[in-house]
């Protein structure tokens, strides 16, 4: 049993937005956090979007669309997930600025709060260190993009993680209508540990002429089923954080074999992140 009742979530990115989005449909009282009130408004012309979309094609009906809209708040404080049953972090991936996020969260919540981050690959133990004694309600819940679509959510124990935690996770990740399967604390998880090195794999091929980006996505496509090429999910996920998992795996796993390819760093240099930025591998002339 969960026990949750209201979700909170930190930031209101491509991320944290489609864990509100998918908390209210799914009937939880749900408040996003961004310290930047643009955000918070992208992120509800986004919902209005979706959910209206989801009614157009029938998935839902109107009247519980216009609910989960009720049930969505957009706060610019922090106070305003005080009184939530969890509060999931999904900010940028940055060590420092999560542990001074859960910090603050860990001092205004009450006890009993489960206290989940989305990292897509730091230390749940490491993060968890920030919450003190409440390290035994820390946990990873690892969604994604995009979130109302992709079924798994990746739920992480920390050392200090109690039993207790992981199976309310577990039971809410169930209520938010997903899937989850449970992974230990090593770099990258089991997601990102098999993904990225495939996707770092992809700009090694293209950086040797192996064949062009696009022939290169076709392949995959085509010969493997993937939905999406490896080069155009990097874009998807952005390049940045794309090297940044191919960090934690090096770093972590202290082989050279998870070094990031050069051309994959020349393009975040060269400030070409992927969708976010209209260009990546690719280029995406509307974004
Ligand atoms: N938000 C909400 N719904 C979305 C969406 C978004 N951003 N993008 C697409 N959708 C929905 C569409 O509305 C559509 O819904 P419908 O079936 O109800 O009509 C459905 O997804 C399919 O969309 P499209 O027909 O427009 O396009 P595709 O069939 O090409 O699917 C895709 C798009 C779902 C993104 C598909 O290409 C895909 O599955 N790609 C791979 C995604 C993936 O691998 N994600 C994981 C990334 S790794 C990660 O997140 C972890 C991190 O740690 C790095």
């Amino acid at each position: 049993m969960h026990n949750v009742k209201s979700v909170g979530v930190i930031g209101a990115g491509q991320m944290g937005g489609g864990i509100a989005q998918v908390a209210a449909v799914a009937g939880f009282e749900t408040v996003v956090f961004d310290a930047f009130e643009g955000a918070l408004g992208k992120c509800k012309s986004l919902h209005d979007k979706l959910l209206a979309r989801a009614v157009e094609k029938g998935k839902m009906a109107q009247p519980d669309a216009d609910a989960a809209k009720k049930r969505l708040a957009y706060a610019a404080s922090l106070d305003a997930l005080s009184r939530c049953d969890v509060v999931i972090e999904a900010v940028v991936e940055d060590g420092r600025v999560k542990k001074e996020l859960f910090r603050k969260v860990a001092a205004m919540t009450g006890p009993q709060t489960l206290l989940a981050s989305n990292t897509s690959s730091i230390s749940i133990t490491d993060l968890g260190t920030s919450v003190g004694d409440r390290a035994d309600r820390f946990i990873g819940m690892h969604f994604f993009n995009p979130v109302p679509v992709m079924q798994l959510v990746e739920v992480i124990n920390g050392l200090a993680t109690s039993p207790v935690t992981t199976e309310r996770t577990i039971a809410l990740a169930k209520a938010m209508g997903k899937t989850p399967i449970p992974a230990n604390d090593r770099p990258g998880f089991v997601s990102n540990r098999v993904l990225m090195p495939l996707i770092n794999e992809a700009f090694y091929a293209w950086m040797e002429g192996v064949a062009r980006p696009e022939d290169i996505d076709q392949i995959m496509k085509l010969g493997c089923n993937f939905p999406m090429g490896p080069l155009r999910l990097a874009d998807f996920i952005g390049l940045d954080t794309c090297v940044h998992i191919m960090d934690v795996l090096a770093e972590g796993l202290n082989s050279p074999r998870y070094r990031a390819c050069p051309l994959l760093k020349q393009l975040v240099t060269a400030g070409r992140l992927g969708d976010k930025t209209g260009r990546g591998v690719f280029e995406y002339p509307a974004k």
